[in-house]
Order: structure tokens, then C-alpha cells, then sequence
């Protein structure tokens, strides 16, 4: 990594955990007592040591704390009398000291590379610091994130620094929501939109700046997108002959920057021809770091009484807990309000903030708010806490050591899915996870786990490239004409599953024989919405039934799941909801509560907000599932109308259209009864299955199923399933050629 004058090289051994550990309270053998989850060992990190020359040579002074959230909710409150205290805190930022150093490099360099600690500023500071300098005056400045939340979130807060309204100056453009105008000059946006914008400009003309931020997570898209930047960023910066004439020159020149809290910076470098690292020096307070003495079985009871641990021991400070997804996060929730109920009145008061990525926007803004006197703020985030938002206030961290990671299931028979699993995390994210207790003081970080299993995680996670279905990336790149083999990747996929892609657009029609795009599969890929339930959206214009799809579709693309499923409420669940149950399972089951659910609005006794609620609630339905399916039914609607396909044709009280259109999608994701009357052995595929407890087929035996996904626990589930007539498969021509 080549030396920048005045800007640091920073040494990435500076960034390991303190590995020596004395012991805690109590011996490592003996088991957990009363409000204990574990003795805990003590080790500490110190805060890093960088050498100087840092492009910000000294410590800030502490952050004020909190009150600086901003999301689109409390938008306007924030961007009233609080402007000058709002530019105060921005120069007092890591990153400010190094803006003129930063904003030099940034011109000299085609592709510039920038690492810092979490919360040092960059992804707030550096677009506003480009328009400043005016480095982007011949083009918009891109800055995209692998997350919805971290881009609205972002775009909200950003738009506050600059005084301006959301979607002015400062915009989002995320998967079926997005605000921005022709005044736009800072975006922005999901790593996937930016990758959709190729289809219509494929050489990304609109910007004059890429950040391609978060990096580190190498995401399939960010992996794809930074693939294509390369070479977008080589036809655009050509350089022009003695004449002021070349191929390009009437092209602006690309800018690309590759921000990151932790990352693999040489790798990046190199994969862009030798690109300058640059350092922003963080504020790292230490932080003590304890480990349990034994492993947790029960992670969530674990964290809980660790909460009330440093509750009730230790000072003020507001309290960071890593959990692996929303379940767990809405169940310690629960719990923690209940005990916290129950604690002596002269108790200093817990407002517990949830904050995951299904979360509707707005819904997490309490969580940048200072806590209220005499409360203590107890955040319950998943990884999205890690490094993309800065929570301010934090001072002591509880990590459960999980997180959840789209892994892709290969199939022996070619084509495959992806499924969420629960995993440990990798050191990079434990240390992350860390350092979010020290950043405005020195801080405490209690894991849930033994020493001896952080030394065992691997030291980061693999790419996505290597581990998650490529079906759809393959269908977008062969819109623009590219074959994702002959990429040029920093790692690669592996064959197999571009092979398993490749089978599964088959089967879906959107390629042909000869791996050729098809007409339907160029329509596919104009929906915002996976290959499979892209496919089921066209299918229903042959059944005549694309408003019932479009409904069911729009539920099953929202992030958080419609029917809430807790072991042990599943018979009450059932109960509750017999009157929406659909006989042929839980695709029509879907339908039927989107209608009870839309038809509340057109009764002035249940048009009520709460009302509506408690009618969720009743049903053990999950209301934000519902209300963001209806934002992407809108979304939904306008593609179709754009692809001439009329989102009005209904079938009635017909099933069978609806069931037919969605095997169509589902054709990989299909089973026949076993003679054992109890499992279904998949069409495509050699794995029994079982249908999931929660379904309304759970005890039903019916010659044929399609379903939306499997769930691997200690068998495999079918989940949301349907039953279809094993003569509808006949009429699939994708089954049929396997029949033959
Ligand atoms: O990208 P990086 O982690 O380097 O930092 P950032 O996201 O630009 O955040 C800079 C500062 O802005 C942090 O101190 C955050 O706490 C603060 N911030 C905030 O208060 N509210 C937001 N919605 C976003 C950032
Ligand atoms: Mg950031």
C-alpha cells in the first residue's frame, strides 16, 4: 500500500483484540449463578495505536451526546433551531481534520480507498465534502449502502446537516421506495438499485462520484457493482487525444471511492490496480471486554440477565445488544420491559429501542434520541448496528456472537435457494461489535461466548459471491449483455452455482437452450422482485389473475414475515385465524388477510389506526408486513403498467388461476406425497421434505405442494405451501421436460 504524504498508512495489526485475559469473578469452572450468565473473563482492547501523520493528527473532544438522529420522522423538527449546533458537531468529527487531505487525494486519484472507524464521519461527511470541494459538478455523487435502513436513515440525516428537505439535494433510492428529483446531487441507495440504474445506463452517466461504502461486507451486489465500476470507470476516463478528441471525450470522467470500517483495504487495491489507501484516524476508547466462562445455551436468556447486571451495577451509559434478527429482538424486548416493570420505583428507568432492517422508515429514530433523565436507553439491534449506523450514548455492549447470513443451499439435482441461517459471527464482527461501546468513552463489551470460541472464529465472513443463489444477478447481467464468468472479480463465484443459476432460469424460461435471454426473461428482470416470483407475476397475465398475484406477491416481498409464528401460540394463532384460512394453504390464506385487512379501511369503526392494529394483533398478524406490501403492491402495479400488463384483471373467487400462476414461479419448489402419507419428495430434487408447523396445511395430507421456502431445523420444512393438482404440473412446461 503505497504511503500518502500527510495521510497515514495505519498498520492492521493496530486493530487486534488484546488477547490476554486475567480471569473475572469467580473461576471458569464453575456454572452461572443467580443474575449471572456466566462468570465472565475479563481482556481488554485497547484503543488503537495508529502512527502519526493521521489525516487527523489528535483525539476530538468527546461527542455530545445523542439528540442527533434524523430520519424522515422527526425530520423537521431537527432541521429547525438545531443547524448551527448540527455544523459544530460536524467539524468536531475524526474525519473533519482531514477534509483538504482527503478532498487532494480524491482529485489526484481516479479510485480512491477509505478506511476508518465507525462513526468517524465518512459516509456523512464525504459526499457533502465532494460537493463542497466541487468535484462533482458534472455529475450526481452515488453514495450506496447494502442496506434500505442505512440508506434512508443516512439520506435523512444528511439532508438535515445541509439544511435542506429530504429528496432535494439530498435523496434515497431504495427497493420499492425511493426520493429524490432533478435537483438531486447526493444519493443514496441500496447496492442493488444502483446495480437495476445499469439496465438503463449502463455506463452510470448520471454520476460524476461512486461511493461504493460498506465495502467490507462484499455483498453479491457490492462485488458486482464494484466488478462493473472498473470497467465502466475505464470506457469513461479515456484519456483524449492531442485533438481534445477520443472515443470518450464526450463522456464525464468517473470517480470511484471504496469506503470501509474494516477492510481487506490491500485486496481492494489491488483489484484496482494499485488505488491509494487512505486512513482516517477514529476515536477508540478502551473498552474491557469480558467472555463467559462456559458456553450459553440459551443466548437470549443470557443477554437478559446480563442486561439487568449492568443495570443495576453499573453506571450510566446506555446499553447496546447484539442479536442475530428481528424474532429474538421483539422476544428480548418483551421480556426486558417486563422485568423492567418490576424493579424498585428509585431504579434509574430502561427504555428499550429495537432496531433491524424490516423496520418501516422512521420506526428507529427514537433510537438516535438521547435518553430522557434518569432512563437508561437498551438497544436491541442486529448487525446493522455493527458499522453502518452509529447509535451515539453506548457504553456498554452485550454480544450474543450471532448473526444471521444468507446462505445458499445447493441442490443435487442443480438449482438451489437461499435460506437465513443462524450463525456465529467472525472475529472482524466480534471486535466491531466491541468497539460500539468505546467510541465516546472508555466502554465495557460483555460476549456471551468463551474466550476460546472467539479464538476460533474465523477471522471474517466469506464473500456473499461464494455462498448466496446467483439466479438473479445472472438474469440482470444477462440484460446487459454480460456473462457473469467472465467477470473480473476480486474472488469469484464457483461454477457450481453459476450452473445452478443458469438451470434455474432455465426451468423459469428466462433463458433459452443456448443460455440465451428470452423475451420472458428480459421481462423478469424489470421486476423488482426475485426470478421466481418475477416469473409468477407473467404467468398470471395467461391466468388472468395478476391483481390476486400482484397481492400475494407484494406480502411475500416484504422483509418481515405476515403470520407471526411462535411455537408455542401456534394453536391459539390457528384459532385466531380460522376465518381467513383458505383451504388450499397459505398462498390464498395470504390473500384472504390483505383483503380482511384492506376491507377494515372502508368501515368507520375499523378505519382506526388502532383499530387496525388491534385487528393485526388479533390474528397474530404482523401489521408492518402488511403495510409494506401495500407500498410495494403500488410499486408492483406501476412496472406492470410500464410492461403493458393490466394489474386490474381479477379471477374472482377462482383459486385455481391463482395456484396455477404461482407453480409457474414455484417449479423448483415442488413435492409429491410420499406413500408413508406424512413427507413429500420434491420433483426437482432428492430431499424429503415436511410441511412446516405453522402452515395451514401443517396436518393435512394432499397429493402435490408448491411452497415458498425450506427451513433446515432438525428436518427439512416446506414453508408457505400450497396444494395444487398434480395435473397442474402437467401443464408446466419446465416439470413436463423433467418428466420426459
Ligand atoms: O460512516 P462512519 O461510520 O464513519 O460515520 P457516519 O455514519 O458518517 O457518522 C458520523 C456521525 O454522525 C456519528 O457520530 C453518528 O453518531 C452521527 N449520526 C447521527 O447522529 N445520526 C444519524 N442518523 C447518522 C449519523
Ligand atoms: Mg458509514
Amino acid at each position: 500500500i503505497p504511503r500518502t504524504g500527510g495521510l497515514s498508512v495505519n498498520g492492521q495489526g493496530s486493530r487486534k483484540v488484546n488477547g490476554v485475559s486475567t480471569n473475572g469473578h469467580g473461576g471458569p469452572s464453575k456454572a452461572s449463578e443467580h443474575h449471572s450468565p456466566g462468570n465472565f473473563h475479563n481482556s481488554s482492547m485497547n484503543g488503537r495505536h495508529s502512527p502519526s501523520g493521521d489525516i487527523n493528527g489528535h483525539r476530538r473532544k468527546k461527542a455530545r451526546r445523542g439528540s442527533l438522529g434524523a430520519t424522515q420522522e422527526n425530520i423537521d423538527v431537527q432541521s429547525g433551531g438545531k443547524f448551527s449546533e448540527i455544523q459544530e458537531q460536524r467539524k468536531l468529527l475524526p474525519i473533519a481534520q482531514g477534509k483538504d487531505a482527503l478532498l487532494e487525494e480524491i482529485r489526484r486519484n481516479d479510485v480512491t480507498i477509505l478506511l476508518g472507524e465507525t462513526g468517524s464521519g465518512k459516509t456523512t461527511q464525504v459526499p457533502q465534502y465532494i460537493l463542497e470541494g466541487g468535484l462533482a459538478d458534472k455529475g450526481m455523487i452515488a453514495v450506496t449502502q447494502p442496506r434500505r435502513v442505512a440508506a434512508t436513515s443516512l439520506a435523512a440525516r444528511v439532508s438535515v446537516e445541509r439544511n435542506t428537505k429530504l429528496g432535494h439535494l439530498v435523496g434515497y433510492s431504495v427497493r420499492f421506495d425511493e426520493k429524490n428529483g432533478s435537483d438531486t446531487r447526493i444519493k443514496y441507495l441500496t447496492d442493488g438499485m444502483i446495480m437495476r440504474e445499469l439496465m438503463s445506463d449502463p455506463l452510470l452517466s448520471k454520476y460524476s462520484v461512486i461511493i461504493v461504502d460498506e465495502a467490507h461486507e462484499r455483498t453479491l451486489r457490492t462485488d458486482l457493482l464494484i466488478s462493473n465500476l472498473k470497467s465502466i470507470q475505464k470506457t469513461r476516463n479515456q484519456p483524449v487525444d492531442a485533438k481534445g478528441k477520443g472515443p470518450a471525450s464526450h463522456l464525464n470522467p468517473l470517480k470511484i471511492i471504496v469506503m470501509s470500517a474494516t477492510l481487506d483495504a490491500e485486496k481492494f487495491s489491488k483489484f484496482f490496480a494499485g488505488a491509494k489507501v487512505v486512513y482516517v484516524k477514529g476515536r477508540q476508547h478502551p473498552v474491557k471486554i469480558f467472555h463467559t466462562a462456559e458456553g450459553q445455551n440459551d443466548y437470549l436468556e443470557a443477554a437478559m440477565r446480563t442486561f439487568f447486571q449492568v443495570h443495576n451495577d453499573q453506571g450510566p451509559g446506555d446499553v447496546l445488544i447484539f442479536l442475530p434478527g428481528q424474532e429474538d429482538i421483539e422476544s428480548l424486548n418483551k421480556s426486558i420491559q417486563l422485568f423492567a416493570n418490576q424493579l424498585p420505583q428509585e431504579r434509574m428507568e430502561v427504555l428499550t429501542c429495537p432496531m433491524y432492517a424490516a423496520q418501516a422508515p422512521g420506526q428507529n429514530s427514537k433510537v438516535f434520541l438521547a435518553a430522557p433523565t434518569n432512563t437508561r436507553k437498551c438497544i436491541l439491534a442486529t448487525n446493522i448496528a455493527e458499522t453502518s449506523l452509529t447509535i451515539p450514548g453506548v457504553k456498554y455492549v452485550i454480544d450474543t456472537g450471532k448473526c444471521k447470513e444468507k446462505q445458499y443451499l445447493a441442490r443435487d439435482s442443480g438449482g438451489g435457494f437461499d435460506t437465513l441461517l443462524t450463525k456465529d459471527i467472525t472475529k472482524s464482527s466480534a471486535n466491531q461489535r466491541a468497539g460500539r461501546a468505546g467510541r465516546e468513552g472508555s466502554g465495557m463489551c460483555f460476549r456471551l461466548y468463551t474466550e476460546d470460541a472467539y479464538n476460533a472464529m474465523p477471522p471474517m465472513a466469506e464473500p456473499e459471491i461464494r455462498r448466496c443463489s446467483l439466479t438473479s444477478s445472472v438474469l440482470q447481467l444477462k440484460c446487459f449483455g454480460q456473462d457473469i464468468q467472465e467477470l473480473e472479480f476480486m474472488d469469484g463465484p464457483d461454477l457450481d452455482s453459476v450452473i445452478s443459476a443458469l438451470k434455474t432460469l432455465y426451468l423459469l424460461g428466462a433463458l433459452d437452450k443456448q443460455k440465451q435471454l428470452t423475451s420472458t426473461g428480459r421481462d423478469m428482470a424489470s421486476f423488482p422482485l426475485e426470478a421466481t416470483y418475477a416469473r409468477v407475476v407473467l404467468a398470471s397475465r395467461e391466468y388472468g389473475c395478476t391483481r390476486e398475484i400482484l397481492e400475494i406477491v407484494s406480502v411475500l416481498s416484504a422483509s418481515s414475515k405476515l403470520f407471526q409464528d411462535i411455537a408455542e401460540q401456534r394453536d391459539s394463532a390457528a384459532e385466531a385465524r380460522r376465518a381467513l384460512r383458505h383451504p388450499s394453504g397459505d398462498h390464498l390464506t395470504v390473500l384472504a388477510a390483505v383483503r380482511s385487512y384492506t376491507a377494515l379501511s372502508s368501515n368507520p369503526e375499523t378505519a382506526t389506526r388502532s383499530a387496525r392494529r388491534q385487528w393485526c394483533d388479533r390474528h397474530y398478524l404482523n401489521e408492518r408486513a402488511l403495510l409494506e406490501a401495500r407500498d410495494i403492491y403500488t410499486q408492483l402495479r406501476q412496472t406492470c403498467s410500464r410492461q403493458g400488463i393490466d394489474c386490474n384483471v381479477s379471477c374472482g373467487e377462482r383459486d385455481e388461476p391463482i395456484l396455477k400462476a404461482l407453480a409457474h414461479g414455484l417449479v423448483q419448489n415442488s413435492a409429491l406425497l410420499q406413500p408413508d402419507g406424512a413427507s413429500y419428495k420434491q420433483t426437482m430434487g432428492r430431499s424429503v421434505v415436511k410441511i412446516h408447523p405453522s402452515s395451514v396445511l401443517a396436518d393435512k395430507k394432499v397429493p402435490a405442494i408448491i411452497y415458498n421456502e425450506l427451513v433446515y431445523t432438525n428436518q427439512i420444512y416446506a414453508r408457505g405451501v400450497s396444494s395444487i393438482s398434480k395435473s397442474f404440473f402437467n401443464t408446466i412446461p419446465a416439470l413436463n421436460q423433467r418428466q420426459a
